[in-house]
């Protein structure tokens, strides 16, 4: 069978993680391809809120495996406390997770040297999570990482010291005020090994081949979002990882031809966490309201997300990057009670009207034109069937159908894994 994916089309928290847990009962295999504890993924159902940063969001369901492919990058100590969480509601995730030998692992110095990147960067820091993603996937194509492979080799030891050692003199070499106690670190990441160790590690990609040849359905899961992938992002405010679809061809060992629906998931809006451009974002009280009422905080950082209308200049953009087949539209009832809405069509650039995304998108150069629509006033968040959908709210919908060329086949009206409507 075909591998689907499941992708974030804009700067990441498009809602990902609740899209994944409503889709996981028509998948045998739900893997996550890239990025890290970078990631916070939120379902909620039951009643209840869970976060997920490196485990896939399929762990709650009884029937599906959940892979950690080698596109991955593992912080021990952060995967315990994700498996700590999960034992605290009963979850027995022994069975049902796997992680590639391949991924590789987030050492403390790592995360000691995203600090040390960051602060010496000032103004211009990326506004990273700090969770060591950069120096991780630096070290990975400098070839020099550690991946959960070496834990099982006699040299473990040894070849972590020295890397260690190594990111030391390099966090001295930032010149910046970074304090830290590496044996305290050391002593939590150790413990976290030993627990990472008691899960099962295989070689991914042949067993994903063994499963697609035995009719296994599986469903690829994105961390961030389009426009921080690393190459067509917009860098350097951007993670470190390829985000788009073909990051689910070398983060799994999958074929492009083995893809087959492309699942392209983003919100009525725009946010952003972090710095970076940013063309539709509003610094005034609609601006605010949105955040207000869409909740707008990180789910890993806890930082407030920056918030905009919906850029489909940008939009249009991931969708061809990413051979998006489909697309679920998020937080629709976060915009009920807005008069006017309006859409970034194009981009005044450098004195001319452009409908593509150009190299540099920062302010100064570019500036957003937009088309307005008339708001729906409706509270959204108890329908549950498309027939009952006004007519302002599908008009928007059919709007960006028709512009993006794709069609809308979910759209979520609340958090709940409840609060989701499928149209035809
Ligand atoms: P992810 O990183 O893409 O999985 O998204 P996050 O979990 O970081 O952020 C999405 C946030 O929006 C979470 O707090 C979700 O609970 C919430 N959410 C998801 N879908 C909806 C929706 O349709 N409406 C509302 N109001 N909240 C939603
Ligand atoms: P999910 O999977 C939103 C942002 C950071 C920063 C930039 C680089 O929950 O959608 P990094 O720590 O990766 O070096 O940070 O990318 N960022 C995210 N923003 N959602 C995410 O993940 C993100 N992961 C990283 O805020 O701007
Ligand atoms: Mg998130």
């Amino acid at each position: 069978m075909a591998v689907d994916l499941l992708l974030g089309l804009q700067w990441g928290d498009e809602g990902k993680g609740k899209i994944v847990d409503v889709l996981t009962s028509k998948y045998d295999i739900i893997a996550r391809f890239q990025g890290g504890p970078n990631a916070g993924h939120t379902l909620e159902f039951d009643g209840q809120k869970h976060v997920l940063h490196t485990i896939p969001s399929g762990i709650f369901h009884d029937d599906s495996i959940n892979l950690v492919g080698n596109g991955v990058v593992i912080d021990p100590v952060i995967f315990k406390k994700e498996l700590d969480n999960l034992a605290k509601h009963g979850i027995d995730y022994k069975s049902k997770l796997l992680i590639s030998r391949k991924a590789h692992l987030i050492l403390p110095t790592h995360r000691l040297l995203d600090a040390a990147s960051e602060a010496s960067k000032g103004k211009a820091k990326i506004g990273s999570t700090l969770k060591g993603i950069g120096p991780t996937y630096m070290d990975k194509t400098g070839r020099n990482g550690l991946r959960v492979g070496d834990l099982e080799m006699a040299d473990w030891q040894d070849r972590y010291r020295a890397l260690a050692d190594k990111h030391e003199k390099m966090i001295a070499f930032y010149d910046v005020d970074v304090q830290y106690d590496l044996k305290e670190l050391e002593k939590e990441f150790r413990t976290a090994i030993e627990t990472l160790k008691e899960l099962t590690f295989i070689d991914s990609e042949d067993y994903l081949h063994k499963s697609m040849k035995n009719g296994k359905s599986i469903l690829a899961e994105g961390a961030q979002g389009s426009l921080l992938d690393i190459d067509f992002g917009t860098y350097p405010f951007v993670t470190s990882s390829n985000t788009t679809a073909a990051g689910a061809c070398t983060g799994l060992g999958v074929a492009p031809r083995e893809i087959g629906e492309a699942f392209g998931i983003f919100k009525a809006y725009t946010t952003r966490v972090g710095s970076g451009p940013f063309p539709t974002e509003l610094f005034d009280e609609t601006g605010e309201k949105m955040g207000r009422i869409g909740n707008e905080f990180g789910a890993t950082t806890g930082r407030k997300r920056r918030c905009g209308w919906l850029d489909l200049v940008a939009l249009k953009y991931a969708v061809q990057v990413n051979g998006i087949t489909q697309l679920i539209m998020m937080k629709g009832d976060v915009l009920s009670g807005f008069d006017t809405l309006k859409v970034c069509t194009a981009y005044k650039y450098k004195g001319e009207t452009i409908d593509h995304l150009p190299f540099n998108i920062e302010p100064e150069n570019l500036e957003p034109v937009y088309t307005e629509m008339k708001g729906w006033k409706e509270d959204l968040t108890k329908m549950t069937d498309a027939s009952t959908l006004p007519k302002e709210f599908n008009d928007y919908v059919e709007y960006l159908e028709r512009e993006l060329e794709t069609p809308i086949t979910i759209v979520s009206v609340g958090p709940d894994r409840s609060q989701t409507i499928q149209r035809s």
